[in-house]
């Protein structure tokens, strides 16, 4: 992979097919498989079943049932990365089926040993994460184009819902992700206009992304999120839940720790991050580059290609062209409007959901499981990558805003 932040790296123009980005669907895995070859049967009869086999308390003893499945028979990018996605929802309906309270500390041999080689060969952990959740995970359902997930989990229309109106910001993002190149080449080449376009292009982009965000509102219930969906996407890193990490039972037998999934694995806003040269503080800059693990290797090895490349912010402060210097500021104050929208969402769908299920707690008379609509209740404070979620957010959408250049 390549290498970060090295100053001799070869002169752009970068390409984004040489790290497996799509021109029409940018990160999104462009038509993903929807089934395994014919030996993987029993996963995929598993994985079709979840959120039944999950509500009914089921699904540990199907999985304690299926044989273990060599990997060999796995060919190319495409059915690696089906069958990582079926494994990472097998795994987590497996470790959370009975919520935070009903947690195993192993993953058996027969899913752990296959999922494992899957994730080694991707260059993925061995845990669901965005890759997996959005972008190896839709389908176009009926010719005019409408889409589906390949795998779902309990919470019904609700999941379905959260997960494409993600994979719908994703796809916003490609007319701003091909802007980066374009940008790049323009500064090469000192064309001004060129780049005055693609920095257009990339805050246009950036404004469709907080459209598609603000979708959110009509698909997803936010009860439902909190108090079915959420679980399903939290790990067994810095989760008080599972404080000693899950055993991978033939992998290793010490404990592993794994964050979630969320989208903040997602590749887009890590690469704008890099392209406009904002700084985080430094514990949220920890926390995302943690995250840039999460993400298939090709798509960080771009994110930090463009953190090796040469400075925009630094060639349109040089430049002392005010025209350039909106437009970079569009981008910028674009960026800060969508980490608004997204913080806005984060208060409805966590913090104003987890105070409601807190008085239904106290009700007398609450249910037992998550599929019972018992919430998280060791992740209120927390986000699904165990960050103090909102301190967390408010600091990046601030460190933002300064991004800009001042006239
Ligand atoms: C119901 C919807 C959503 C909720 C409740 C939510 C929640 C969260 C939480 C709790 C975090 C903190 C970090 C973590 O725990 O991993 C986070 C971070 C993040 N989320 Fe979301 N999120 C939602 C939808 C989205 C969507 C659709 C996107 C766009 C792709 C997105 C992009 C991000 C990004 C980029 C971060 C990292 C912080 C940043 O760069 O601003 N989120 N989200």
């Amino acid at each position: 992979m390549e290498a970060s932040g090295d100053t001799d790296e070869p002169p752009l123009p970068l390409t984004l097919t040489g790290f497996q980005v799509s021109e029409e669907f940018g990160f999104l895995l462009p038509n993903p498989l929807t089934e395994l070859p014919a030996p993987y049967g029993p996963w995929m009869d598993i994985a079709h079943e979840l959120p039944q086999l999950i509500t009914s308390h089921q699904l540990r003893s199907r999985v304690h049932q299926m044989p273990q499945l060599s990997t060999q028979h796995l060919r190319g990018r495409e059915e690696l990365h089906l069958a990582h996605l079926v494994l990472s929802f097998i795994t987590m309906g497996y470790v959370w089926q009975e919520g935070e309270e009903g947690t195993v500390q192993v993953l058996p041999r027969n899913l752990a040993v296959p999922y494992w080689e899957v994730s080694q060969a991707l260059g993925l952990p061995p845990i669901l994460s965005h890759a997996d959740f959005v972008l190896a995970n839709w389908r176009r359902k009926d010719p005019h184009g409408n889409l589906d997930t390949i795998i779902t989990l309990p919470g019904g229309e609700s999941l379905r819902g959260f997960i494409l109106v993600t994979l719908l910001v994703e796809k916003a993002a490609v007319p701003g992700i091909k802007a980066i190149i374009l940008a790049l080449g323009a500064i090469l080449r000192c064309d001004e206009e060129a780049l005055h376009r693609a920095l257009e292009e990339l805050a246009g982009a950036i404004g469709a992304m907080s459209a598609a965000l603000r979708r959110m509102h009509d698909y997803v219930d936010p009860e439902v999120f909190y108090s079915v969906i959420r679980i399903f996407l939290s790990g067994w890193k810095d989760n008080p839940a599972m404080p000693h990490g899950l055993i991978y039972e033939g992998v290793s037998p010490e404990p592993l720790a794994y964050s979630g999934g969320s989208a903040a694995q997602s590749t887009v806003l890590h690469a704008f991050d890099e392209l406009l040269g904002i700084c985080h503080r430094q514990d949220c800059a920890a926390f995302l580059h943690r995250m840039r693990h999460y993400m298939p290797p090709a798509h960080r090895a771009f994110v930090e290609r463009i953190r090796g490349a040469v400075s925009l912010k630094q060639h349109v402060l040089c430049s002392g062209d005010a025209r350039l210097r909106a437009a970079f500021n569009r981008c910028v104050s674009a960026l800060a409007a969508f980490r608004s929208c997204h913080i806005a969402i984060v208060t409805k769908y966590i913090a104003t959901a987890a105070a409601k299920a807190k008085a239904r707690r106290a009700q007398p008379g609450a249910g037992a499981g998550p599929s019972a609509g018992k919430p998280p209740s060791a992740l209120e404070a927390k986000g699904t990558g165990g960050s103090h979620i909102f301190s967390f957010l408010k600091s990046i959408r601030d460190s933002t805003r300064e991004g800009m250049i001042s006239a």
